[in-house]
């Protein structure tokens, strides 16, 4: 049997089943672009609440529409399940569990590992599996590949490359960002062998306007890394550079905006109170990970890793000078972090520098709340158990706090209005001037 030329002919038909294993920011997507081009997806995933709310038709994620997914399950196009023993009806196995570090900031490869396990167990003879959590170079073949070589479903070896097929290709999802979908990122992509890049090649251009193949699974999983740790870098290079120029008494936001007008050679990257997201925080990390391995320290990576660390201690500090020059200490004082999700205009926190914000805060006795318009409640974290609650945003509850503490600059908050209302403010992403509201009651972090 010709398992490549059987499953290109079904990829080709659109009559390959596609299981698409976690259902988070990565996996929801991309479950509902092969759906909504006809595939007939199945959803896995081990958490029995997102399983339900996908069945009945909603999303769980506040930029994802309920609509594409209550279509595609209307239409039989989509289900979600938690019986993984439904992964032999499938053709092509799409990997997008979570990578996160462990306690002593090293890659945490539980997920992976236990979804790899799981596919060992129930892989067939021309099935498809392709890696998409961001990763070291080196897991696909290093960890996936000796595990579906040795299948629990078979007494017999398989051989990647002719009786199943394996390949890496990350994801470069920017979660809200109304430019760019899942289908017009182009996506990097790299097999084991030929055929399996092939293979993977031809799935991902039913869905993805532009793929790009590397020579590797290692290519395309360094690549993941180069791009997150570019970010990271020059995230890490401009808060250095906004401590620096503070104490020279220049604006930052001032000299980038200026820099950028050069139309080669720069591009513009911003200061804020710390990184946050799944990515950028951790992914550099893996790399620094592996490359122990190898004898090389990553310094480029640590250093970043220390600067970018730091901001929420900067931003605290610098709110204690501006309670200082107003008479206060931050003792007692009662604090308002406005926006505490990673990123504007989206509903995650995850890794968010505000949660770091609200610990050092709580340390130092100040009176912390925080109002987010996406996130009603901070829930119970690996790392936090704050039980806050988002206040209401009105003018008579602003005016209560001494300081409001920007941290996340959401679109639809009315700047105006908080302004108006507050004895001071600390802007952390230089967002009033951004409206043009300039006064001697906002400062800068
Ligand atoms: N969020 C992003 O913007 C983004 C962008 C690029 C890459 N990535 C990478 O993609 C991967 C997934 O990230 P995410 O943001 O979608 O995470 P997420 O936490 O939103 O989703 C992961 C899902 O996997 C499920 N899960 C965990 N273990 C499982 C298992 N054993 N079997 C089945 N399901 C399981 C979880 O319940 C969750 O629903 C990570 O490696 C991340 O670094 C994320």
């Amino acid at each position: 049997m010709n398992y490549k030329d059987d499953l290109l002919n079904k990829i080709k038909l659109n009559s390959a089943k596609v299981g698409i294993i976690g259902l988070g920011y990565v996996g929801l997507p991309l479950a509902i672009e092969f759906s909504l081009k006809d595939f007939n997806v199945i959803g896995f995933d081990i958490d029995p609440k997102k399983i339900q709310i996908l069945n009945s038709g909603r999303s769980f994620i506040k930029h994802i529409d309920s609509k594409k997914i209550l279509t595609a399950v209307n239409d039989k196009k989509f289900f979600a399940t938690n019986d993984f023993s439904k992964l032999v009806e499938t053709d092509a196995v799409i990997v997008c569990v979570p990578t996160p570090l462990n306690e002593n900031r090293e890659p945490d490869m539980t997920f992976v590992k236990n979804t790899a396990e799981v596919i060992q167990k129930y892989i067939r003879k021309g099935q498809l599996i392709t890696l998409e959590s961001t990763t070291y170079p080196g897991t696909t073949e290093e960890l996936l590949l000796p595990l579906f070589e040795n299948p629990l479903s078979s007494h017999e070896k398989f051989l990647v490359g002719k009786d199943f097929f394996l390949a890496f290709s990350p994801e470069r999802e920017d979660p809200n960002n109304p430019d760019f979908t899942t289908s017009t990122i182009p996506k990097v992509i790299g097999g084991v062998t030929k055929d399996c890049l092939e293979v993977t090649s031809e799935l991902y251009n039913k869905i993805i306007t532009r793929t790009i193949p590397v020579s590797s699974t290692r290519a395309a999983e360094a690549t993941k890394l180069l791009e997150n740790i570019y970010r990271s870098v020059n995230i890490a290079l401009v808060n250095e550079l906004k401590m620096v120029f503070d104490k020279m008494g220049i604006d930052i936001w001032e000299v980038i905006d200026a820099a950028k007008t050069k139309p080669f050679g720069f591009n513009a990257f911003y200061p804020g109170p710390g990184l946050g997201g799944h990515c950028i925080p951790i992914d550099p990390f893996y790399l620094s990970w592996k490359a122990k391995e190898f004898d090389i320290s990553t310094k480029f990576i640590e250093l970043a890793g220390e600067i970018n660390t730091y901001q929420p201690y900067y931003v605290v500090e610098k709110l204690i000078d501006v309670l200082n020059t107003n008479g206060r200490s931050l003792k007692d004082s009662k604090i308002l972090i406005v926006g505490i999700a990673y990123k504007k205009n989206v509903d995650d926190l995850r890794e968010s520098p505000s949660l770091k914000l609200i610990e050092i805060l709580n340390k130092k006795y100040a009176k912390v709340d925080y109002y987010d318009p996406y996130i009603p409640e901070i829930p119970k974290t690996r790392k936090y158990d704050f039980d806050l609650k988002s206040i209401s945003l009105t003018e008579n509850t602003l005016s209560k706090y001494e300081v409001i503490l920007l941290s996340t600059d959401h679109d639809n908050l009315d700047y105006e209005m908080i302004h108006r209302s507050a004895n001071l403010i600390l802007d952390t992403r230089n967002i009033f001037e951004r409206k043009n509201i300039i006064s001697d009651k906002i400062f800068k972090a």
